[in-house]
């Protein structure tokens, strides 16, 4: 690549929107992921909930095991499964999502009693993992393990539900994390969660993010691939 081509070179891993399914609708799952592929999603984020860490229950390992076959674009190439824990403990539900197909697999550090073994727990399954962070959540436990993640999810809502609105402490949070992860070096995703839609999803990006959690932005909407446009559209801005 010549100088003037790095110059246009991106400062960033290529941007993921991930449509939350916990705003699908759940009479007819499997069409929803189906559309929301179709209209352009890269990969599909599961909201598990357990009503034990989060004061919600969403759905289990059998319902990824269901999506995981129809989760491809037409080409037939797979679109990756972004499982989400939102429970307590933690490792033996990564285990069974590891085994339902999961792709990568992110957990809240609050929420395991050894977070270096949930870790290696998920990545003895051959998937990516990555920590959650919720909006009053230090980012400490990054100082030693950063270097084992592929992900670092940060919540820009309190985790439970769909709909919430963006909380804009976590622009700083995430400045912060970008820089982290620039010092570490390693190719890890920084992926937002919550509140997140097509007029505020820039600002988030500028703040140093590249995967974009959306659920009640997406589904229940009139066109996916309206919706899916419009994010790509202030993406490229
Ligand atoms: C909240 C979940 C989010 C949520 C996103 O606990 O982790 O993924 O479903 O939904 P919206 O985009 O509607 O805030
Ligand atoms: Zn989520």
């Amino acid at each position: 690549m010549n100088p003037a081509q790095a110059s246009h070179a991106p400062s960033h891993a290529p941007y993921v929107i991930a449509p939350s399914i916990l705003s699908a609708d759940f009479t007819r799952l499997g069409e929803e992921v189906k559309n929301v592929i179709d209209a352009g999603a890269h990969w599909i984020h599961f909201d598990v909930m357990d009503n034990h860490y989060v004061p919600n229950l969403s759905f289990g390992p059998m319902i990824c095991e269901a999506i995981k076959p129809i989760a491809k674009t037409s080409a037939q190439v797979p679109i990756p499964i972004d499982v989400h824990l939102m429970v307590q403990p933690v490792d033996h539900l990564a285990s069974s999502f590891a085994k339902a197909g999961a792709n990568l697999i992110s957990f809240h550090p609050d929420a395991s009693a050894h977070v270096h073994r949930s870790i290696q727990v998920i990545k003895s399954h051959g998937c990516q993992v990555g920590l959650a962070f919720n909006p009053a959540e230090p980012l400490s436990v990054l100082d030693w393990v950063i270097e084992e993640l592929d992900l670092i999810l940060i919540m820009s809502v309190n985790p439970g539900f769909g709909g919430q609105s963006f909380i804009p402490s976590a622009l700083k949070k995430i400045q912060e994390v970008r820089q982290r992860i620039t010092s570490c070096g390693k190719a890890i995703r920084l992926e937002v969660d919550g509140g997140i839609k097509a007029d505020n999803v820039r600002a988030i990006a500028d703040a140093g993010a590249d995967t974009f959690v959306a659920g009640s932005a997406i589904f229940g909407q009139a066109n996916y691939k309206e919706v899916m446009q419009a994010f790509q559209a202030q993406l490229k801005a």
